[in-house]
């Protein structure tokens, strides 16, 4: 085994926002590589909370640095500039005592082997803690830092939401829930939330939504009294909306076309008995395995394939589908709160070329779809782009499809589908719309 060395957690944290900030990597995964390198285990709620946070809060705490800093920090110190906006996260945002959090933030600046930089640390956050209200009233009308999101996301959320932007980009810098699905084949919502109650884990369950409970406070899973059996998964309440809307009857033949981690596989397969096949395809070999161990747990089956969804010649057996869900890779805008590196990691091209994909995915699974059969279109978006439009301009294409509306006590309707705005109902950003064929 070998020996950990004892960096101090807040060095750790810096490195995280610096890989996501600088060197584009995902927050889940280069948080998922600095737990490693934590010596005390019991330090890991600490990282996440202060590497999510910086994260969410990043534009916000950028811009005090500038206004704290005579002249931009060099391109090799951008480590140093990383641990500041960790310093200010919990200056302005945790509650730790002050002082702990210059103090050990100072000493991080070691353990980075920038010993030069103590000083430059040490008064940056002393001076945002005696001043910090009047550095943040300095803002005047930088929607970067006011908002905490880019400046070209604001747009877009400006042009596509006029009456509801503000309230999506406060939501985007909200903590979410964490919501279960219970698995109705093992047990009723009302008996889960019994054994919740039972295990000290308080809950409530939602009107609209028969088998989610959202949980007070976030846990480990394995603290969830039968998730190892299989009696819940974690899944948000707006993603729980999607595998109810297909509709699926014993004896139909169903394809999940983007279905890692799959979320929405195992819920297709807890609401139907024998339904007579489902096929989980997902371009990405590594995801896939995520698919069959959920799976596993739950005690269900379906036929696993790797392939691309926008070409069905290389991995189809030419028999129709009467359901098809069609959960396609998108911007995740509507997911920002579980995700703030979304917000420093997509861009206004990354968006162009999402919606060519997602229009190539949806007419190439168009023609696996039997007459009659029933395609559910969803994405974890708010970007009308990837949505209404993206089903629009199908529409258009195809003579062959016509919308079947959405009919709910959730989300909004627009020109083609419907639209769940972050945070409405406690929900995640999600759209769906329902085509048949
Ligand atoms: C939004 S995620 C799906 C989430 C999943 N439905 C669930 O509920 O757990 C999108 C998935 O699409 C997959 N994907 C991206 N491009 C694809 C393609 N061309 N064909 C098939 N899968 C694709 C990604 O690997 C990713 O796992």
């Amino acid at each position: 085994m070998t020996k950990k060395h004892s960096r101090p957690v807040r060095a750790i944290a810096a490195n995280v926002v610096l890989d996501v900030s600088a060197k584009g990597q995902s927050l889940s995964r280069a948080l998922a590589n600095a737990q490693q390198q934590l010596s005390r285990p019991a330090e890991s709620a600490l990282l996440q909370e202060m590497c999510y946070g910086t994260l969410r809060w990043f534009y916000q705490l950028d811009a005090v640095v500038a206004s704290l800093l005579n002249k931009p920090l060099k391109e090799r110190d951008q480590d140093i500039f990383c641990l500041l906006l960790v310093g200010l996260y919990q200056l302005q945002y945790m509650n730790v005592p002050s002082h702990a959090v210059i103090k050990e933030t100072v000493n991080a600046v070691l353990a980075l082997k920038k010993s030069w930089a103590k000083g430059l640390v040490n008064a940056m956050l002393r001076q945002y803690q005696r001043n910090g209200t009047d550095i943040r009233d300095s803002w005047g009308d930088d929607p970067e830092a006011e908002y905490a999101h880019p400046q070209w996301m604001i747009e877009t959320l400006k042009q596509d939401w006029p009456n509801d932007f503000l309230q999506i980009l406060q939501a985007n810098n909200e903590r979410p829930p964490m919501v279960l699905r219970v698995n109705r084949q093992q047990m009723t919502t009302g008996a889960y939330l019994q054994k919740l109650n039972e295990a000290g884990i308080k809950a409530a369950s939602q009107a609209f939504n028969p088998n989610a409970v959202e949980l007070e406070q976030a846990c480990s899973v394995f603290d969830l009294p039968g998730f190892k059996q299989g009696h819940v998964s974690v899944q948000d309440a707006a993603a729980q909306l999607a595998a109810p809307l297909l509709d699926v009857k014993a004896g139909m033949r169903v394809l999940d076309a983007c279905a890692a981690p799959g979320g929405k596989t195992s819920h297709i397969l807890e609401l139907t008995y024998d339904i007579e096949k489902v096929v989980a395809l997902d371009i990405d070999e590594q995801r896939l395995v995520q698919v069959r161990e959920n799976l596993d747990r739950i005690g269900l089956k379906a036929d696993l394939l790797t392939g691309d969804a926008a070409e069905p010649d290389k991995w189809w057996d030419g028999k129709l589908f009467d359901r098809i869900l069609l959960d396609v890779p998108c911007s995740g805008t509507g997911v920002i709160r579980r995700h703030p590196d979304i917000k420093l990691l997509r861009t206004p091209d990354d968006i162009d070329s999402l919606v060519k994909r997602q229009a190539d995915i949806l007419d190439a699974i168009w023609l696996l779809l039997a007459p009659g059969g029933m395609l559910v279109y969803s994405t974890c978006s708010i970007f009308k782009q990837e949505n209404e439009q993206q089903i629009l301009a199908f529409l258009q294409r195809h003579a062959d499809a016509s919308e079947v509306s959405i009919e709910a006590d959730w989300g909004k309707a627009g020109l083609a589908g419907r639209q769940i705005l972050p945070g409405k109902q406690g929900m995640d950003g999600f759209f769906f719309a329902r085509l048949k064929k």
